[in-house]
């Protein structure tokens, strides 16, 4: 009987990507067989091992799923929000057991793709894979060219450097700047923290590409799956 390291059981039956369960697992949350298991490489058998994580059953998915919605904002990315927001799966409406492949804060817009498929998942947000995300930064009146440079150097926040952004001014007036982001991390509010950082408040943040997939035309709140070229050209034919 072909056996299965747990976290990548996990990651496939749609957990959460493979770096995420590890964390799970670490964390005490998981059992097999009733018993709780923290060691990321522990073998289990698909087949016969009963496996729960915080009490919930979990099992392989019949097929995978691929999904790119539009994330209105005013939602949360957490399967239960404990403060009872709506999350971005009231917007979906799917049998099967998805993730997000990074979030989106609670006040950001735009591209989330989701999934069940914990390999591509890891794919899509490891580092090695060098994954670009575009935002469209809205903030009040007009931007210098000395505030740009900074962040295309990379800005320090909180005594962090930040990584060197692409940074492209799309349009201003007297009264708003609009500003291309192009960043290949995914560090906790990057991009507000970015323009915090030089003093400017964003008010309206859309992620408008992941990789080589865009928005599109998706509105508010709409979803569809990704096309097969959408997904050959995210992380290589699959
Ligand atoms: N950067 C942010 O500040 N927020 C997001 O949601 C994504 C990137």
């Amino acid at each position: 009987m072909k056996k299965l390291r747990l976290n990548k059981f996990l990651s496939n039956s749609g957990v959460a990507s493979r770096r995420k369960c590890d964390e799970i697992i670490a964390s005490g949350k998981v059992t097999v067989n009733g018993k709780v298991v923290t060691e990321i490489g522990s073998q289990i058998n698909e087949k016969k091992d009963k496996v729960m994580v915080e009490g919930k059953a979990v099992c392989l998915p019949s097929s995978f799923v691929y999904i790119k919605l539009n994330k209105p904002k005013g939602y949360a990315c957490t399967a239960s929000d404990e403060k009872g927001r709506k999350t971005i799966y009231d917007l979906v409406d799917c049998e099967e057991r998805l993730f997000s492949i990074g979030r989106l804060d609670y006040n950001t817009e735009g591209l989330i793709i989701l999934t069940n498929d914990g390999d591509f998942a890891n794919k899509v947000s490891h580092p090695r894979y060098d994954v670009e995300k575009e935002y469209r930064v809205t903030i009040e009146g007009k931007i210098k060219e000395s505030e740009l440079a900074v962040l295309r150097k990379g800005v320090v926040v909180d005594s962090q450097k930040m990584p060197p952004a692409k940074v492209k001014l799309l349009s201003q007036d007297e009264n708003v700047s609009k500003i291309s982001v192009v960043i290949n991390e995914g560090q906790n509010r990057q991009v507000r923290r970015m323009f915090e950082a030089i003093g400017r408040e964003i008010k309206l943040l859309k992620r408008v590409r992941i990789g080589s997939v865009r928005l599109g035309g998706l509105s508010r709140g709409q979803w569809r799956d990704l096309t097969e070229d959408e997904l050959n050209l995210l992380v290589g034919k699959k």
